[in-house]
């Protein structure tokens, strides 16, 4: 935006967290007509009449507004609203349909098993036919384009799959991608999904411009389309040569047909291009010759692919199959073999993670393996160098497939010198000194392979990547508050702990040498920063349970917990109880959720066991009130309800049946207790069936089941 002075007085403020509900609903509904009237200036009149730094402070304070009281966010938000992206950033956009990944398999066996999976879960013959489509895996950006009475109004990246950022001003200059669909049957609305992607003929030519211009050029096409897509400038972009094909769908008003094929056919006619390689095979041997032509066609395509990907065609099986975490379990991606390279190991560096874990990390001389840079690489463990016998100054044969780290399988033994000398692995810690030890697994007896400082939260190294962990994409994700700047801060000592981040803004107000003026750091940078980290206090509950860094919690056992428990305090009490006491029901009951198990609870009532943990968690709990996840579906009968399956099912397997009860919220166990609402047995039920009689626990015949869900 051009640069004029903000208008001084350009609304009184009271602070968002001092706001009443009805006084945010009140400031929601002027700050939508306030930026909608700058978007007018600024877009259609070309004449603002505020700076960029004032208009940038109106949409966040918006931003934590919406984010305090997600309920009050209203139709015209300028958060949802299209076509006026903010100067400084993308907004956010929460998909309608989680925009989720694909598993991984690396060859026939896998894509075998994969295939009988299915038909086990559907309960059906080896001979019962089924179609997949085959078609190439494209190394690009995935992307959903959202279609209302035909127009394109919003494009959005994946994110994190279930927020992405608005990037439709850029969206808009791709060629490739229909801004109007004209068809009658078009639904409405319609959310296309596919990938965005760079030609290499394209990238050659951007990086040739890029070097004569003296500006960055890119490590490969994918990165190139990355950057591309993320320009602020939309004339960047359209200056950018973006291409992309159509293979999926989000929110619908209905579908085309019943079949994946049948959907691309209507993908076609309506004009979204389709990979030209893509198949409809009709069994397991035609799915892999299929994906042996594509590979060997492979290095004369003029974009990238990484693999193949197969989807089952029926729509219907695709439905009755969901999801399983983050991964459909009708689709599947086969990758292509990882590239290999030889280089020179220079040193082997020992990071300590968060929870003490001590990783070698091989320092190379720099090589390109599948397109890109490489200069470090796991070598995972202690076990696993003396296994290789990998020494500083060899030659070392190096692996990268995907976006997996880069790693390396063996040294080149002719090339060893004479002077190489195995590596000796630390038994004190780099960054601290305390002793670092490799535990024995209590279910196994075995010697755990990682060896770990023991130094705790004395440990700076473990402080500094707990923090890390905190803010990343998948907790906290406080806009510019990444790795780098936490380290500084720690460094500085700004930010110690977990809660310190809530208070740098109070704290800040009176400190000496205020953040803004501090190097790198300016007013509005200082200004955004706090209100990114303002905007997070109400954070989902599963993200602030993953945030802890609680040994074995990832997020989906984040998502369990909050769940489970529903709100921060129920959790924060319910693990204390399990903590003090492991023979009390409140850990069986931790233990039985589906999903968890004892390693997981017993790491879980560790973390809740150590008196500063609980500090740490009481303390963020004063700055944040984490929210309640919405349940999976809150109309549904059972939503809420534990349910035990036990006997022969005879209308779905199990499998189908726990995944079905899931989608409907409810928790499904593996034994019965008091808690259990429903046993569902089926013929041959045993001892659980007993048990739900014993406790006075409703049985139902799967047939009842079924009613009650319908
Ligand atoms: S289907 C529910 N089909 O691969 C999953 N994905 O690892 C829907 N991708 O995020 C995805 N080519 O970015 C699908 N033909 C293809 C694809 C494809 C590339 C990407 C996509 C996705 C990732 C999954």
């Amino acid at each position: 935006m051009a640069k004029k002075p903000a208008k001084p007085d350009a609304f009184a403020e009271t602070s968002v967290d001092a706001l009443t509900k009805a006084g945010a609903a009140k400031e929601l509904a002027r700050l939508a007509s306030e930026i909608a009237r700058h978007d007018a200036l600024y877009y259609q009149k070309d004449n603002p009449e505020i700076s960029d730094a004032a208009y940038d402070l109106l949409r966040q304070r918006n931003e934590a507004i919406e984010a305090r009281f997600p309920e009050l966010q209203r139709e015209d938000s300028p958060t949802s609203r299209v076509g006026a992206a903010p100067s400084d950033g993308f907004s956010k956009v929460t998909h309608a349909v989680p925009m989720l990944s694909l598993g991984n398999v690396f060859d026939d066996d896998g894509v075998r098993d994969f295939v009988d999976r299915i038909r086990r879960f559907l309960g059906l013959d080896a001979d019962a036919p089924l179609n997949f489509t085959t078609e190439p895996k494209i190394d690009g950006l995935s992307i959903g384009l959202r279609y209302e009475r035909g127009r394109l109004v919003q494009a959005a990246t994946r994110g994190d799959g279930y927020v992405g950022e608005n990037v439709t001003a850029n969206v808009i200059t791709i060629g490739d991608i229909p801004k109007q669909v004209k068809a009658r049957e078009f639904p409405d609305p319609f959310e296309v999904r596919g990938e965005i992607y760079m030609s290499h003929s394209a990238f050659a030519a951007l990086n040739v411009e890029q070097e004569k211009a003296g500006a960055k050029v890119f490590a490969n096409p994918r990165n190139a389309a990355a950057g591309s897509l993320r320009q602020l400038d939309p004339s960047v972009t359209a200056s950018r040569p973006l291409q992309f094909f159509a293979y999926a769908w989000g929110e619908t008003a209905s579908l085309p047909a019943n079949t994946q094929w049948g959907v691309y056919e209507a993908f076609a006619k309506w004009g979204f291009p389709l990979n030209p390689l893509a198949k409809l095979t009709s069994s397991l041997d035609e799915m892999l010759s299929t994906y042996s032509e594509i590979e060997e066609g492979r290095a004369g395509l003029d974009y990238d692919i990484d693999g193949i990907v197969y989807k089952l065609d029926r729509l219907d099986l695709q439905e009755r199959l969901g999801f399983v975490s983050r991964s459909p379990r009708w689709a599947v991606a086969h990758k292509f073999p990882a590239e290999k390279a030889t280089t020179v190991l220079r040193e082997i560096e020992i990071q300590v993670g968060r929870t003490g874990a001590m990783t070698p990390v091989a320092k190379l001389e720099p090589v390109t393996v599948g397109g890109v840079v490489v200069q470090n690489a796991t070598l995972h463990n202690e076990d696993e160098i003396a296994r290789k016998d990998v020494r500083v100054g060899d030659t070392v044969i190096l692996q990268r497939a995907g976006d997996v780290i880069p790693q390396i399988l063996g040294p080149v033994l002719d090339k060893r010198a004479k002077s190489a000398k195995p590596f000796v692995f630390p038994t004190v810690c780099p960054a601290c000194g305390s002793h670092a030890v490799r535990e024995i697994n209590p279910n196994t007896g075995k010697e755990d392979a990682v060896r770990r400082c023991t130094g705790g939260l004395i440990c700076p190294a473990q402080r500094v990547e707990r923090l890390k962990h905190f803010v990343s994409r998948n907790a906290f994700d406080i806009e510019g508050l990444g790795a780098k700047n936490i380290e500084a801060f720690y460094d500085e000592g700004l930010i110690q702990s977990p809660p310190d981040i809530f208070t740098l803004a109070t704290r800040d107000s009176c400190a000496e040498i205020k953040l803004e003026n501090r190097e790198g750091w300016g007013e509005t940078s200082a200004q955004k920063l706090f209100a990114a980290i303002a905007a997070r206090r109400n954070v989902t509950l599963d993200r602030f349970i993953y945030a802890l860094g609680i040994r074995h919690v990832g997020e989906i056992t984040g998502r369990l917990l909050a769940r489970n428990y529903g709100t921060a305090d129920s959790f924060v009490e319910a693990m204390g109880v399990a903590a003090k006491d492991r023979a009390s029901a409140t850990y069986a009951e931790l233990e039985n959720i589906d999903g968890i198990g004892p390693t997981v609870a017993a790491a879980i009532a560790d973390f809740f066991a150590e008196p500063h943990n609980v500090a740490v968690v009481e303390e963020l709990l004063k700055y944040v009130s984490p929210q309640a996840l919405e349940s999976v579906d809150t109309a549904s009968a059972v939503s809420g309800k534990t349910v035990v399956f036990t006997g022969t099912l005879e209308q779905m397997t199990r499998a189908e049946a726990k995944a079905q009860a899931e989608r409907l919220g409810a928790k499904v166990a593996g034994s019965v207790s008091k808690k259990t609402d429903y046993v569902v047995a089926g013929p041959g039920a045993g001892s659980k069936l007993k048990n739900a009689k014993d406790l006075g626990v409703a049985v139902l015949t799967e047939d009842e089941w079924l009613k009650l869900i319908s």
